[in-house]
């Protein structure tokens, strides 16, 4: 059976298989910010965070975070379980930055007491709104069970992979999960873990090696995402 798009995003295409359980992710080489108000090819990035993806994944299920992932199918793609995502975002932060610091007039970096989990409404048209967990519950898109067990998987996600960025030299900052129920109901981490989705700054000069690097020109998009995979890969 030939493959069919089921969904196409910004940087990524997702296909159906002969297996109505699985999905193929492919990973393109767009980069986008703002919602897609700026966009751009930057090439051979698509194979960068294919890579850094699939390693982030097999990290978490190797520390017990189930995700969608099953197995990296060719350079630009994933084999993944098919899910039905839950129509939220969820931004974990250590250090104050990006819309934060904007929201709320704080210096960029400004560590953080203690993780703020925050939830955004996914919807294209409105900007992905940022709502609270009143606001998910009451309109129907999660349950109060279900946004307590999410909750209690952002805290172990962000334990393990603070501790796997700081060993290679990273600060994570902040980053964004998304979460969907496969078929068996079984909560699945989806989406994606990249650059593209976290802010990773060098732990001696505080250089964004993240998608921070297009959404304020600072250069060296693809080459700072290969500076990630390379001391990922180097890790021993
Ligand atoms: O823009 P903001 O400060 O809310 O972003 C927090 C983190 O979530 C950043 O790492 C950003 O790249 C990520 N994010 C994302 N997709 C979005 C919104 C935020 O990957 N739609």
């Amino acid at each position: 059976m030939d493959n069919k798009i089921i969904s196409e995003g910004k940087s990524r295409q997702v296909q159906s298989t002969d297996n109505s359980e699985e999905v193929i992710v492919l990973h393109k080489d767009n980069e986008t910010a703002y919602n897609g108000i700026k966009r751009a090819t930057v090439p051979g990035k698509g194979v960068t965070i294919n890579a850094i993806s699939a390693i982030l994944y097999q990290l978490l299920e190797k520390n017990g975070v189930p995700t969608h992932f099953i197995k990296v199918v060719d350079e630009h793609s994933h084999l993944c379980r098919r899910v039905t995502p839950i129509r939220l975002e969820f931004i974990v932060r250590n250090f104050a930055a990006g819309d934060m610091t904007a929201r709320l007039d704080i210096p960029t970096g400004t560590p953080l007491k203690k993780p703020i989990f925050e939830c955004c409404y996914k919807n294209d048209k409105l900007d992905d709104p940022f709502i609270n967990t009143h606001y998910a519950i009451a309109l129907g898109i999660s349950t109060a069970e279900e946004l307590a067990e999410i909750e209690h998987k952002l805290g172990t996600i962000n334990t393990i992979l603070t501790a796997y960025f700081l060993s290679i030299g990273i600060r994570l900052v902040d980053f964004k999960v998304e979460f969907g129920r496969a078929s068996d109901g079984t909560l699945l981490m989806c989406d994606e873990l990249s650059p593209d989705s976290c802010r990773l700054w060098d732990v001696e000069t505080s250089e964004s090696l993240d998608r921070d690097r297009f959404r304020y020109d600072l250069g060296n998009v693809g080459e700072s995402y290969e500076e990630v995979l390379r001391r990922m890969k180097n890790k021993k």
